[in-house]
């Protein structure tokens, strides 16, 4: 009896035993296997965070900054109001780029090509690539191009998270309210780098959030420090910040040499 009772005891403790080890294999119900991972997650998606984020924003913030929403080609019109070279100066743009006749010049972003129409006769010999992602801008820029007999602009339609320029030809390249909207901020301007001659140098016009009296939206502003938090981060260089226009910064950067 005493025996019996003994084995069955020892039974009871050897099923115990593999209950628990087989508990200890298993894993654990909150992990999700391999098979149920997010195969969609890249390495690129972690600068990036997401979460609820502004009115009329993308809630997807790098570095901090809330990515604005792309303007759309149906805004067009607005890029070319008249008041624009009163309240932003762009002679004075342009003016701050010196830039020499054969130089080679990208505009990021270039929209109906405010700028890159005012940058082509600057460099005779040169070129400006005028890069957007929307073709419908790329086709107002062809027919000002047309009208106005310029030879010297290459259109680029570009992908969100690259310009598609070539290595090491670029001078100089500008960024006019545009940079604060690039989904892929990050990629762009690792691609931009690359892009630039060494001791190429980016200028960056935004408008100053600092500044509460600059009537725009506060997603579609940068202060000075963030543009340099953002911009060092992939290897450019801080140069200056020119307080030469009314309503934003025209920032200045350089990739450095080897
Ligand atoms: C507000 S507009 C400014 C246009 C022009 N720079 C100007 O000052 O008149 C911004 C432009 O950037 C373009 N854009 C947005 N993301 C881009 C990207 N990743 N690469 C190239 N262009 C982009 C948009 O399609 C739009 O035409």
């Amino acid at each position: 009896m005493q025996v019996g009772r003994w084995k069955r005891v020892t039974r009871v403790s050897w099923l115990l035993i593999v209950v628990v080890v087989l508990n200890a294999c298993a894993p654990p119900r909150e992990v999700p296997s391999d098979s149920d991972e997010d195969t969609t997650t890249s390495a690129a998606d972690s600068y990036y965070e997401y979460r609820e984020g502004s009115d009329q924003g993308t809630g997807k913030f790098y570095m901090g900054r809330e990515i604005a929403p792309v303007m759309g080609h149906r805004g067009a019109n607005w890029l070319e109001r008249p008041e624009r070279e009163e309240t932003e100066l762009p002679s004075r743009v342009v003016r701050a780029m010196n830039l020499q006749p054969s130089d080679v010049v990208a505009d990021l972003g270039a929209g109906t090509g405010y700028f890159t129409l005012r940058i082509a006769p600057e460099v005779p010999n040169g070129r400006v690539y005028a890069v957007d992602i929307q073709p419908e801008m790329l086709s107002i820029i062809r027919e000002r191009m047309r009208k106005r007999e310029l030879h010297n602009i290459k259109l680029v339609r570009g992908a969100p998270d690259d310009p598609k320029l070539p290595d090491s030809t670029l001078d100089a390249a500008l960024m006019v309210d545009a940079y604060h909207e690039f989904s892929h901020p990050r990629e762009m301007m690792v691609h931009l780098k690359e892009a630039l001659k060494p001791g190429g140098k980016v200028y960056l016009v935004e408008y100053r959030a600092e500044d509460p009296t600059v009537p725009i939206k506060p997603l579609h502003k940068m202060t000075e420090q963030q543009a340099k938090k953002e911009l060092t981060a992939v290897g450019l260089h801080w140069r200056r910040t020119m307080d030469v226009l009314p309503q934003q910064h025209l920032m200045v950067f350089q990739r450095p040499m080897p």
